[in-house]
């Protein structure tokens, strides 16, 4: 990461003007590590490597790290593991198995035995020195002397090796991909491929087929096409028994790794899905210079061929890496300008420029690169996953990419046309895994609300919408969890129709999945304002479900002081599972628990449609206000959360989504200096600029989208037009808005000009010169024709609002003889 501050002159159109480079505050090794010094685990589980926005190319390296009870290899890169290849195709910041890791290739210096080119241990390289990153630029320096430098554009990559004198070859092994050094049923595998090596061999073409990974996906195919600058003075394709354990599939694992069989040009995996790559080798014997560039596609190895040649045309590394720069500035950064003075703090550049960064890595933009249909509209892929961008990423991307956003959704419903299901993961053409609700129907909720339309088909978005809440999927037995789907839909809907809960002893996740079912279901009645007006009350009413689950008098344990009235497992038969619970624990919180990556006593806060309800069950402002107070508090938490928790003792876990939203729910209650106080402080805490920089998994950049928004000093409610005011870090701030209007955020009377920490709190607002009274505004105050936010800080805290507290659209009272019993449940056992 370079320190100076260089302006770039940018010709457009024959325009000459002056743009910032804000590349340079991007340090993109953030979240690369975890707590254990030199660990990915625990980590952002990020991507490093060359990129641009949302590209289908993320070109980096793959690596094995020797001890496998703490392996973590989703994002490709770890700070020490082994590297075992370069290749094209990763995710950024995934839990769970990895996914991708595909199109390889490898630097060798020596091809003779102990070396078998089937078996990565026997050549993987130790790295020297620190590896070097930048916005468009990796490098890194391996053991055997081979310097490696890349560079990613939207379809291609191009890997640059420096080799010492000696020899030198580059092996590409179709079979590579990232694995999960513990196996088990959701690792990735190699179905098969083939590849061809040119005449001349300067060149190589051909596919590979894999399946599986987390999100437990058929088998996709990419075709491949890559290039060497000089010519090898030998080339030669290879096969060899597969020997790599397939999921469930284990004939070939218990046998040694045979050696390859070496010499012709043409490789094809054949039935039995051997492994085939190519080998190619220099004679020089002096150090020299190799450089390649491929280009992948999803649909023809021609198209992956032509990505290349017109993404990459010349051989110059530095062209790919400044290309990539002018676009993340142009079309990323520039969205939100801040002072970058000699007076600007900069840390917080490094951290907002490098969130900006991370949330624009996923998901993928595969237009034109759909290979399932054909259609008109955009292809999306990388999804992964809505569970973890519904509650605030989308909402930015909705302000600063409205046209990729667009599209985004237009892919979405496209996805529901052909496949019969919106996905609430999605990778590798596959929708899956839901983690919990069907959480698309978030994300449509809150662009209509918010007005966009564009080319959008609502008709068809609410019909996907109305999919999700009123077809149960088919269960797809999912070692995960077997009681309903993990694909797609609402797993639990057999439950949610019937009773308007999802119950414990037929359902996992019985208490997450109340949650965000609710939620889905009110995020359906805000479309249906629109789009179908007889079906508001019924969607509404179901919004309310969470409360049939709610038990008053149910108690906190080990809590001074005790609070009373928490979501509580319920039975299909209507009794609650009361006896011994504790809100505070939900065992492993994953699949077949009571609630997911967070406790009851946390999901029992996440109600953004109705605070007014949840206000009223806590006891009305001062009963919600002091079970606030006290999640922040340290040695809270009960429930152990192992390396995952970053070192969190409170109750508060700003490290998993769904508490994302919890520390600004003092605006509620007309306190807006707590939300103030309590997301600064998280942030403060668990965000650095350093390798262990997030708290846990960025996931698909959710936790940058959580610390942008934090610094800009106003949070979305997500399915709602409405956003809370806290407090920003800056104290000039302008955000390019629907395309091409200014918001622009302003903050005077902090205690110094970078706004430090004691200035923080709001003295007073002013909305488009206009007092403000209340801690929130709504979407069309200020983010569609742009406007203004004046700020005046003080380090007073101070209740400001007089105002309305924030709306609660999804207020709903369940009378004794609300209709709730509906025990049609429409069954689909194939997907449409
Ligand atoms: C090394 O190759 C073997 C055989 O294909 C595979 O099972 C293993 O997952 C690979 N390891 C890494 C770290 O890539
Ligand atoms: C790298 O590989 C060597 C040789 O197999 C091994 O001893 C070492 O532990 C590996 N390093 C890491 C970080 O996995
Ligand atoms: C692997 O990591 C775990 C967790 O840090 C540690 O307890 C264990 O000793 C490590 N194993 C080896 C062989 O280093
Ligand atoms: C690598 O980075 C570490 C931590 O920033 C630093 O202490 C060390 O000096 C660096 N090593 C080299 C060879 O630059
Ligand atoms: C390789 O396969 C291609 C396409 O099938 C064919 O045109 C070519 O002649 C083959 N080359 C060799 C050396 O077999
Ligand atoms: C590429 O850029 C680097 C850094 O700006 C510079 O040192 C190098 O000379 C450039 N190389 C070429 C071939 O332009
Ligand atoms: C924001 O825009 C205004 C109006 O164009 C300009 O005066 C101000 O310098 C800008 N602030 C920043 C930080 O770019
Ligand atoms: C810059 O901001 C950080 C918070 O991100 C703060 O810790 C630090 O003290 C600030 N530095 C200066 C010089 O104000
Ligand atoms: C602003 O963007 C919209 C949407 O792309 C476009 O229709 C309009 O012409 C733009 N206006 C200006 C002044 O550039
Ligand atoms: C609920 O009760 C009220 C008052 O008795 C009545 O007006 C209403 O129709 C009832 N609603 C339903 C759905 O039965
Ligand atoms: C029950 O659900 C079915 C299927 O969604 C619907 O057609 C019917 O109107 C519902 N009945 C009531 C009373 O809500
Ligand atoms: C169920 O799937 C079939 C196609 O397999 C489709 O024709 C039908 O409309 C679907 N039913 C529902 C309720 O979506």
């Amino acid at each position: 990461m370079a320190s100076k501050r260089l302006p770039i002159v940018l010709a457009l159109f024959g325009l000459v003007y002056c743009q910032t480079d804000y590349s340079q505050y991007v340090n993109p090794f953030i979240g690369s590590e975890g707590p254990f010094p030199g660990q990915a685990f625990g980590g952002g589980d990020i991507f490093v490597g060359g990129a641009v926005p949302f590209g289908v190319v993320k070109v980096g390296i793959d690596t094995y790290e020797a001890n496998r009870s703490i392996s973590t290899l989703n994002g490709g890169y770890t700070p020490n593991g082994n590297v075992t290849a370069i290749s094209m195709m990763h995710e950024s910041g995934t839990g769970g198995f990895p996914k991708y890791g595909i199109v390889s290739q490898m630097p060798l210096t020596t091809v003779a035995a102990p070396v078998n080119i089937l078996d990565n241990t026997t050549y993987w390289q130790s790295r020297v020195g620190n590896d070097t990153a930048r916005v468009g630029y990796f490098k890194t320096s391996l053991a055997n002397g081979v310097d490696v430098e890349l560079s990613g554009a939207r379809h291609a990559g191009m890997i640059q090796y420096s080799f010492p004198s000696g020899e030198k070859h580059v092996l590409v092994d179709v079979s590579h991909y990232l694995p999960d050094e513990n196996g088990g049923y959701s690792v990735q595998n190699y179905q098969g491929g083939e590849i061809q090596v040119a005449e001349n061999g300067n060149a190589y073409t051909g596919y590979g087929t894999y399946g599986g990974g987390w999100n437990e996906g058929a088998p996709f195919t990419i075709y491949f096409c890559g290039e060497f600058e000089t010519a090898p003075d030998q080339a030669q394709a290879f096969h060899g028994r597969n020997t790599d354990p397939v999921a469930r599939y284990h004939s070939y694992s218990n046998e040694p790794i045979p050696q390859a069989t070496v010499g012709g040009n043409n490789r094809t995996a054949g039935p039995l899905n051997d492994r085939v790559g190519a080998l190619f080798s220099w004679n020089s014997s002096g150090a020299s210079v190799v450089r390649s560039r491929v280009g992948i596609s999803f649909i023809s190895v021609d198209k992956a061929c032509s990505f290349k040649d017109s993404e990459i045309s010349l051989w110059n590394l530095n062209d790919t890496v400044s290309a990539a720069v002018t676009e993340w500035n142009s079309d990323v950064f520039s969205k939100i300008q801040v002072d970058t003075g000699d007076s600007a703090n900069q840390t917080n550049l490094i951290l907002l420029y490098s969130s900006l960064y991370f949330m624009h890595l996923m998901p993928s933009d595969r237009t034109g690169e759909n290979p399932l249909w054909e259609s008109a509209e955009p292809y999306w892929d990388d999804f992964y996953t809505l569970w973890d961008t519904f509650r605030n990423t989308v909402c930015l991307y909705l302000l600063i990419q409205p046209e990729a956003y667009e599209g985004q959704i237009r892919a979405l419903i496209d996805i529901w046309r052909y496949e019969g299901y919106m996905p609430d993961g999605r990778s590798g053409n596959y929708n899956g895994l839901v983690q919990g609700g069907s959480n698309a129907d978030n994300v449509l909720a809150d662009a209509y609300v918010k007005g966009l339309r564009g080319a959008i088909n609502w008709n068809d978005g609410y019909a996907a919408m109305v999919k999700d809440a009123e077809v149960l999927p088919y269960n797809t037995y999912s070692f995960d969890d077997p009681t309903g789907s993990v694909k797609e839909g609402r797993g639990a809907l057999y439950d949610w129709l019937p009773l308007g809960y999802v119950s414990l002893d037929r359902s996992g996740r019985c208490i997450s999945r109340t949650v965000e079912y609710a939620l889905n279901d009110f995020a359906l009645s805000q479309v249906a304002k629109g789009e179908a007006p007889g079906d508001v009350q019924k969607y509404l009413t179901r919004s309310a479900g969470w409360q049939l689950s709610w038990k008053h008098d149910v108690q906190s344990v080990n809590t001074t002081p005790v609070f009373t009235g928490f979501l509580t497992p319920k039975y299909s038969n209507g009794s609650f599972d009361d006896a011994g619970y504790n809100p505070a624990l939900c065992g492993e919180c994953e699949w077949s628990a009571i609630s997911y990556e967070a406790t009851p006593f946390e999901y029992s806060f996440v109600i953004p449609h109705d605070a007014q309800t949840l206000i009223e069950f806590m006891g009305g402002s001062s009963g919600f206000e002091s079970r606030l107070d006290y999640i922040f508090q340290p040695n809270t938490s009960q429930q152990n959360l192992g390396a995952n928790g970053a070192g969190i003792n409170t109750l508060m876990n700003i490290g998993n989504e769904p508490d994302f939203a919890t520390p600004y729910l003092y605006n509620y209650i007309n306190k807006q200096w707590k939300s103030v106080n309590q997301s600064r402080a998280l942030a403060n805490q668990f965000f650095h600029n350093a390798n262990y920089g997030v708290p846990g998994n960025s996931d698909a950049g959710a936790l940058n989208s959580w610390l942008i928004w934090q610094m800009l000093g106003i949070y979305p409610i997500v399915t709602q037009p409405v956003y809370l005011i806290e407090s920003p870090w800056f104290s000039d701030i302008n955000v390019t808005v629907n395309y091409n209007h200014t918001l622009r955020i302003t903050a005077t009377g902090g205690d110094n000009a970078s706004l430090g920490q004691q200035g923080y709190y709001v003295q007073s607002v002013k909305i488009n010169d206009q007092q403000w009274d209340k801690n929130w505004f709504e979407h069309d105050d200020i983010m569609v024709s742009g406007g203004t936010i004046e700020f005046v800080l003080g380090s007073k805290a101070t209740v400001w609002e007089t105002g309305d507290v924030p709306p609660s659209p999804g207020h709903v009272v369940l009378g004794g003889n609300t209709t709730y019993l509906n025990t049609t449940t429409t069954t689909n056992s194939t997907a449409r």
